[in-house]
């Protein structure tokens, strides 16, 4: 895999996220990620892989990550301050432009990071769209506040709706498209909730160990050929290709 070493253009707090903006002119598509570290060999084997993130945006200059801290990976990306290294766009992202009504974008924990820039390219589309996160409480959901016209749900009801981005939801039937992003337990909800919808994309969140499909750390069950590596082949998916 080859890195590019970029500028950090800005680290950011938002809510108990981390926004982390570096020069990206190439193209890159809502759904694509990056495997992404704070430095990388001969500088360092710490860590020694890098990490997959989601494009949180891009505006054809800048591109921009919206990661939790997690461990040490996240940990030095989060203090990087003058370089960070970076992968091309890897992936298959979300298909859009064929919708066939209003759709529904449903994000969950880090999974939120797609979303914002998916639903400005369905604005630049003019589809229309509603947008719903969901979290466990208050204190991660504050990076809401970059969605302004996001419903929200935590699973605590100390902020919006109590439960899940489903229940935040009302009638699935009114959209003809759903796109999800989220761990595998609200993805497996959101096909099972989604059955008889036209057109449902799942973004899954496997582990990832090296983002271009050599070490098979990735894979997902599908119905009609096994297991098959989220890096190359997703990370999203048709629901109805999934086999759960
Ligand atoms: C395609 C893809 C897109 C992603 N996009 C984002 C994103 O936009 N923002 C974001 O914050 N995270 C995203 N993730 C998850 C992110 O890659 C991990 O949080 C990150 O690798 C953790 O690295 P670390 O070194 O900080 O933690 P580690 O030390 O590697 O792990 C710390 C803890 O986090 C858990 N963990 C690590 N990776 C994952 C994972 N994939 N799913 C669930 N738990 C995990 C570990 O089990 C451990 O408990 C994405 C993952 C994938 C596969
Ligand atoms: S992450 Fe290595 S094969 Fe997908």
């Amino acid at each position: 895999m080859k890195f590019h070493t970029v500028e950090v253009e800005g680290v950011e707090a938002l809510g108990r996220y981390v926004l982390l903006r570096y020069p990206w002119s190439g193209a890159i598509e809502p759904g694509q990620f990056t495997m992404a570290r704070a430095a990388g060999y001969p500088t360092t084997f710490d860590p020694f892989l890098a990490r997959p993130f989601s494009f949180y945006d891009h505006d054809g200059e800048t591109a921009s990550l919206l990661f939790e801290v997690r461990g040490r990976g996240t940990q030095l990306l989060a203090g990087a301050k003058e370089t960070i290294e970076v992968s091309r766009p890897l992936g298959k992202g979300f298909r859009v432009g064929e919708e066939n009504g209003r759709s529904l974008l449903l994000g969950g924990g880090v999974g939120v990071a797609p979303f914002k820039f998916l639903s400005r390219r369905l604005d630049e589309l003019g589809v229309e769209h509603d947008v719903v996160l969901g979290f466990v409480d208050e204190g991660v959901a504050g990076v809401a506040e970059d969605f302004p016209r996001a419903k929200v749900a935590t699973m605590d009801g100390s902020l919006g709706v109590r439960g899940t981005v489903l229940d935040a939801v009302g009638d699935l039937s009114e959209y003809s498209a759903i796109y999800a992003c989220g761990p595998n337990a609200m993805l497996a909800a959101v096909k099972k909730a989604a059955n008889g919808i036209e057109l449902c994309q799942l973004s899954v969140e496997e582990r990832m160990g090296c983002g271009n499909g050599s070490c098979n750390g990735c894979v997902v069950p599908t119905k009609a050929r096994g297991l098959v590596r989220s890096c190359i082949e997703g990370p999203v998916f048709d629901a109805e290709v999934l086999a759960w």
